[in-house]
């Protein structure tokens, strides 16, 4: 079931595990994500990306993580969350179509202008009773780091923990992306966590941290950065990986085959064992608790 994003993070905060946020671009991952929360008995987050409301449509990707978190997820808890917008219309239009939580991505600007950018967003969101997440500190992904020639390099733009209370005072922020060392890819276990700095952060920050970048990372560092503080954990690159290699074993192997549902099927299922395995890392396994009188 749809439920906003404040309820699930409640129990998280108290419980201290992490909730797992999949991106989803159709119809069959979403499945998978809710499958694999129905399986587990877990709440998990759905989001979705402004390059995938070019590809589906906002409107018609909404409904039907809606439809399948009512038909599909029973008494599950969903959580709809807009990730990395760019611009306020672009949030303003996920506020609008009844996302319960939005991200605004102003963390590559000057100090100043993020802040600016993100109270904005937050002044709107929060008049709609939406939740807003900001970011502090950058999180690169592939191309970032070619233009930084380098993880070295990508260190400077880690969150300090000094400018934190400041920044979430200044915007309003109900949850925080931060940068400790993920990217955005998959790195086969090449990326390391600055888990002191999680430490440090979670100690000045009030509102639930958000690590972005999950693919790829080691499940030890995982559970490291959830004991530290970190309560939602973002998750893309891993599902499309196991979506795009079970359509190539199948379509490989079954060349006159012309119907869809015989590789999308495998395809979909393969996401939801990859979301099985982070729910259990991340601690939600077994947390959604029963709704049902
Ligand atoms: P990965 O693609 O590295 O899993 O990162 C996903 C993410 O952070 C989406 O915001």
């Amino acid at each position: 079931m749809l439920v906003p994003l404040k309820d699930i993070m409640q129990d998280a905060v108290r419980r201290r595990y992490a909730v797992g946020a999949f991106n989803t671009v159709n119809l069959e991952v979403t499945l998978a994500i809710v499958r694999a929360a129905v399986n587990l008995r877990s709440p998990v987050i759905v989001q979705i990306s402004e390059k995938t409301i070019k590809y589906a449509e906002l409107k018609p990707i909404a409904d039907v993580i809606r439809t399948v978190s009512r038909h599909v997820g029973g008494d599950v808890p969903v959580a709809l969350h807009f990730d990395h917008g760019r611009s306020f219309a672009a949030v303003r239009e996920c506020v609008d179509a009844g996302f319960s939580s939005v991200h605004i991505d102003a963390s590559e600007q000057p100090l100043e202008n993020n802040i600016a950018a993100t109270h904005q967003a937050v002044d709107y969101a929060h008049r709609a009773g939406v939740w807003v997440q900001g970011e502090l500190g950058v999180i690169f992904g592939k191309e970032g780091l070619t233009k930084l020639r380098g993880v070295a390099a990508a260190r400077q733009y880690l969150t300090d923990p000094a400018g934190v209370a400041e920044y979430l005072r200044a915007t309003g922020v109900d949850t925080l992306a931060v940068s400790v060392g993920t990217l955005h890819g998959a790195f086969r276990g090449r990326e390391r966590l600055d888990l002191p700095r999680i430490s440090a952060i979670a100690k000045v920050a009030k509102v639930p941290l958000v690590l972005h970048g999950g693919s790829g990372v080691a499940p030890v560092q995982i559970r490291a950065a959830v004991r530290r503080g970190i309560r939602i954990i973002n998750v893309d690159t891993e599902l499309r990986i196991a979506f795009t290699q079970s359509l190539r074993r199948t379509l490989g192997k079954q060349r006159g085959q012309y119907d869809l549902r015989t590789y999308l099927g495998p395809a979909t299922l393969a996401v939801q064992r990859v979301v099985e395995g982070k729910l259990k890392v991340f601690g939600s396994a077994g947390r959604a608790v029963s709704r049902s009188r």
